[in-house]
């Protein structure tokens, strides 16, 4: 996961005013950029697609252990319950240092599951991911990208606020994971779009890196996985924003090809969706 913890920088901001055209709030046309190549689909060892397989009734191996944590977890019968039950945790050293617990929100059946990092100031006060300034651009990357933020799915690897909003510690990420893969249980997204290092490597595993691995597919139990910048990188460097762009392009590709469809038109227009046209797979 994380080699060391370090501190994120907070974003100013005079930061989220640079804009590039990319998910610029005005942005009309986004540019169109080469398809990038994606015959070989990276797939991490250790996984398999025995999970995508299995249907919602079956209860998955995650479940198959006895101490009472995950015996509780079991009993949960609905991402509900699961948001319950992860609001009374206790397990690690973050709860004590945040107000609440940020389970994550969006369609219970969402298509796309988005992973960040873990809640800042701002999703601590309010108990909702990606309302702050990242947030704002998270949804204008969506919007661009074709999709509605409620009709997709949004948590983080860490449901808790790290204090300072400092990286999540490998530890902390361990001990919040079994509810991430519940969530990913109940979900059943078609693909999951981690944003930024702490989720790919969440994901994918700790050797990955963001500058090298952004915009390449992973598998994580027959689902496919693809990261790009997290949207609080690209308010600090918006030179990467091209970058994500491409990433984002490329997620839809595959979302598209797999069957998955959006209420929202590229570019972010509102207006009649391509889940009933073009896009309806
Ligand atoms: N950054 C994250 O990674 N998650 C949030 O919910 C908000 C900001």
């Amino acid at each position: 996961m994380v080699d060391r913890p370090r501190r994120r920088r907070e974003t100013s901001p005079a930061a989220a005013d640079i804009q590039l055209d990319l998910f610029a709030p005005e942005t009309q046309t986004p540019p169109t950029v080469p398809v990038i190549p994606t015959s070989s689909m990276a797939v991490n060892p250790g996984t398999s697609t025995a999970g995508a397989k299995a249907s919602r009734a079956t209860a998955p191996a995650l479940f198959e252990t006895i101490d009472p944590f995950h015996q509780q977890l079991a009993r949960c019968q609905s991402l509900e319950e699961l948001a319950a039950f992860a609001r009374s945790c206790q397990r690690c050293r973050l709860r004590g240092g945040c107000r609440q617990v940020v389970f994550g929100e969006g369609d219970p059946h969402a298509q796309l599951l988005i992973i960040g990092e873990g809640p800042g100031a701002t999703e601590d006060e309010l108990g909702r991911p990606f309302v702050g300034l990242a947030g704002q651009l998270l949804d204008r990357m969506l919007a661009a990208t074709g999709f509605a933020r409620d009709e997709v799915y949004i948590t983080n690897t860490v449901k808790c606020r790290p204090p300072g909003n400092r990286v999540p510690a490998p530890d902390e990420i361990a001990t919040c994971f079994p509810y991430l893969e519940a969530q990913i249980h109940w979900i059943r997204p078609k693909v999951i779009l981690c944003l930024g290092s702490p989720a790919l490597q969440t994901m994918v595993g700790p050797t990955a890196r963001i500058t090298r691995d952004h915009g390449k597919w992973f598998n994580w139990r027959g689902i496919p996985v693809i990261a790009t910048f997290h949207p609080a990188a690209l308010l600090r460097d918006p030179g990467k924003k091209p970058l994500a762009w491409q990433d984002l392009q490329e997620m839809r590709r595959r979302f598209l090809e797999l069957g998955g469809s959006m209420r929202g038109r590229v570019g972010g227009h509102s207006g009649a969706g391509e889940r009933a046209g073009t896009n309806s797979g």
